[in-house]
């Protein structure tokens, strides 16, 4: 089978893509799901895997009967699976799983970081970075951030000129530089292995944020091309690449895991307990997993791995690419829309878009293209508050409102915000020229979607009169009901 074949065959594989749900106009249809930002949707041949292996399933801490010494391998092969899609030269590196996603990684990293080398106490952070990858920085280290490229609307991507000026004033002050490969608002992508360079010139690692890297572009832990320029540590998120319950990844050089006393203590990291003393494993990854791992979600994971191996990320970057850019100039091409974030052709980014339409609040544009046009987009701020707010603050001067006010009301918090919509491999042309078709529509109806809508919450909007059952559309008990049934 081609590449080609291949990814045609699970572009049409994933579950839940076609979902159908109500309409305001009394219909219904499949979801268009542009979320992927937030979190993909389960690739169905990664989760046939899954089952088959519950038919097996055992705790990797048992180790002789059958089952158990199957999943310690496919636990093993899932470890060995993220370092391979990295390129991870497994000499060098090693993967532990922790967390639910990203977040655990960051706060773990940045803890022991500061603890090993206290001298260093400034991080260099990027003023794009999702929360997950500031705030555990800050509570360890002092932070400096580091502006990103332009101003305004179109503010975003790392100028490496900016990078070494910062490394040249802190020098072997700085512990680490934290980065985003790619931002989760704009998509606009971070030349991580020459920044990686600059880092070590003085010493400091770097850390990848790869949650919104590692589903759309090729990643590489070694650069080809730059001398001293690999990656110290990559962290992302399962669930950001279409294995939705899988953990968090933490690829780093096994030499700085080796030197990080265990945080989380209990079964599966020591080699021995006695009642006066314990003795901890020295074998990565085990001792930073303590506890049983999330099995079946880092299987998920590792077989969802090899399938974009075996298409291949530049072809899926590829394909990308064609679609951003078609996105990006038809929607640049409608009045009444505004556009976030640098040019494609400026700086290269991921399936990522974030607008605004002017005369409504994102939670209007986002309630709308949900309730009219089955369109699924996030709206707010994206865990991203200083990046967005720095790309909105002429917006909002212009309505008279500070971009930074601490504590803003509701009403203000409706204004500081964007819609976005986000790309995954499911995402075909069709699914964006309905997105442009449904927000020329919004445009061409602004008074009457406004007088049929009413503020809820600090971002939301809610219609008037259109307020499906949720319940109806997933319950839990009702979904148990059927399976029940079904097996009876
Ligand atoms: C760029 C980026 N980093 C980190 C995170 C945090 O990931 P998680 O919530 O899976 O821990 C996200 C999630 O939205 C993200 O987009």
């Amino acid at each position: 089978m081609s590449d080609q074949q291949l990814l045609q065959i699970i572009q049409n594989s994933f579950v839940g893509k076609d979902t159908v749900y109500p309409t305001v106009n009394g219909k219904s249809s499949p979801r268009r799901y542009l979320d992927s930002a937030a979190s993909t949707l389960m690739m169905a041949p990664a989760f046939e895997v899954t089952k088959l292996f519950l038919q097996h399933y055992a705790s990797t801490h048992s180790k002789l009967h059958y089952a158990a010494r199957g999943a310690s391998e496919a636990f093993d092969w899932a470890h060995q699976t993220v370092l391979r899609f990295v390129g991870a030269d497994t000499g060098k590196y090693s993967c532990y799983f922790s967390g639910s996603g990203a977040t655990a990684g960051f706060n773990r990293i940045s803890s022991e970081f500061s603890a090993q080398r206290p001298e260093r106490n400034i991080v260099l952070v990027s003023e794009m970075e999702h929360h997950s990858n500031d705030l555990p920085h800050r509570a360890h280290s002092e932070v400096v951030h580091i502006p990103a490229m332009g101003e305004g609307p179109a503010y975003g991507g790392l100028d490496i000129e900016v990078v070494r000026a910062l490394i040249e004033k802190h020098g072997e002050k700085i512990n680490y530089i934290a980065v985003t490969g790619a931002s989760n608002v704009t998509g606009a992508l971070t030349p991580i292995h020459q920044i990686a360079q600059l880092a070590h010139s003085v010493g400091a690692y770097l850390l990848v944020d790869a949650s919104q890297m590692i589903a759309h572009a090729p990643v590489s832990m070694k650069s080809d091309s730059l001398e001293n320029a690999d990656i110290d540590v990559l962290i992302f998120s399962g669930h950001k690449i279409y294995a939705p319950g899988s953990p968090g990844a933490v690829i780093a050089h096994s030499s700085l895991l080796e030197n990080m006393a265990p945080c989380e203590l209990g079964g599966g990291m020591v080699t021995d307990v006695y009642l006066e003393q314990y003795m901890m494993s020295e074998v990565l990854p085990d001792r930073e997993e303590a506890g049983t791992p999330n099995i079946v979600g880092a299987i998920t994971l590792g077989a969802v791995l090899e399938v974009l191996m075996r298409i291949g990320m530049d072809t899926i970057r590829e394909k990308e690419i064609h679609l951003i850019d078609m996105l990006w100039e038809k929607l640049s091409a409608i009045d009444g829309v505004n556009l976030y974030g640098p040019a494609p052709g400026d700086v290269p980014r991921t399936g990522t878009m974030t607008f605004n339409l002017k005369g409504f609040d994102h939670g209007l544009t986002a309630a709308a293209l949900n309730d009219f046009h089955n369109i699924q987009v996030r709206n707010g701020c994206f865990c991203a508050h200083p990046y967005v707010r720095e790309m909105l603050k002429r917006e909002l001067w212009e309505m008279d409102i500070d971009p930074n006010a601490l504590n803003a009301e509701a009403d203000i918090e409706r204004k500081r915000g964007m819609a976005r919509a986000s790309l995954g491999l499911y995402t075909g042309e069709d699914d964006l020229l309905a997105l442009i078709e449904a927000i020329k529509d919004l445009i061409a109806r602004k008074d009457e979607i406004h007088s049929i809508y009413h503020p809820v919450g600090s971002n939301g909007y809610q219609h008037n009169h259109y307020s499906p059952d949720l319940a109806s559309i997933f319950n839990p008990l009702v979904a148990l009901e059927k399976a029940l049934e079904g097996s009876n």
